[in-house]
């Protein structure tokens, strides 16, 4: 009877503490979140932090299409004061400035039905993305033919988010640089659920200044 007792005991402490101090205790503190205010001489700025949340819509295309499933949106926090390691981190991959970015905390997520935190790192992280994107042309050129970029790319084309039709005169401003085999008389253009993604994309920002911190802590190209 008394290993029963000791039995039970084990499966509590083994499933029900990490499930306690993992799951429950972080969703508590989590719902009781709130934007916290900007102090305009401290600061510098005004308004609440986080002052934006993202793009809602985009965001259940991003989840729906499994963009997650390579792309992070989570800095860590860096550990035993090894600062140097995360420079760059976060940031465009091509340039890889080395003003270190600021690392992920629960506010950054505030307001999001969704935190796709990711886990696997096979592509960049895009916390930050918004602040390093290129024209919105671009983005959905990567994502149509993601190897007309980048050729050594592994990024899956999402050609299913686009749609060829015949042009109706001259080509359409939002068309998708990309050549239609050579037939002049196709487009490819963006579906809404496209926009909507690019629109997410943009609206990626996690790096805002925290209210109480040096202003040099934030993402280049703020103040
Ligand atoms: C199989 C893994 C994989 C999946 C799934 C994937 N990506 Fe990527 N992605 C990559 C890799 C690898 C790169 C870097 C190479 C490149 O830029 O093409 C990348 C690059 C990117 C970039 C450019 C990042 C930067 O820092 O310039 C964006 C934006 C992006 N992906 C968005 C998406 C979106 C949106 C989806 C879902 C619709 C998605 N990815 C799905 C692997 C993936």
């Amino acid at each position: 009877m008394s290993n029963f007792r000791t039995f039970i005991l084990g499966l509590i402490a083994s499933f029900g503490l990490p499930w306690l101090f993992l799951i429950v205790i972080p969703v508590i503190k989590y719902q009781e979140l709130t934007s916290l205010p900007y102090d305009k001489d401290r600061d510098g700025v005004e308004g609440y932090y986080p002052p934006a949340t993202v793009h809602g819509q985009g965001q259940l295309v991003y989840i729906r299409e499994g963009c997650v499933q390579c792309h992070t949106q989570m800095i860590r926090p860096t550990q035993l004061a090894l600062d140097g390691w995360r420079k760059g981190w976060g940031q465009d991959q091509e340039a890889r400035p080395s003003t270190p970015v600021r690392s992920n905390n629960l506010r950054d997520y505030f307001g999001e039905k969704y935190a796709p935190l990711g886990m696997v790192r096979s592509g960049p992280d895009l916390a930050n993305y918004g602040w390093r994107a290129p024209e919105r042309s671009v983005i959905h050129q990567m994502l149509y033919a993601p190897r007309t970029l980048h050729d050594w790319s592994n990024m899956p084309a999402y050609r299913h988010l686009y749609k060829q039709r015949e042009r109706q005169g001259p080509e359409s401003s939002n068309a998708v640089k990309v050549s239609t085999k050579g037939d002049s008389r196709y487009e490819v253009v963006p579906t809404a659920e496209a926009e909507a993604l690019v629109d997410y994309l943009l609206s990626l920002k996690k790096d805002y200044l925290v209210p109480g911190t040096a202003v040099a802590d934030s993402a280049p190209g703020k103040k």
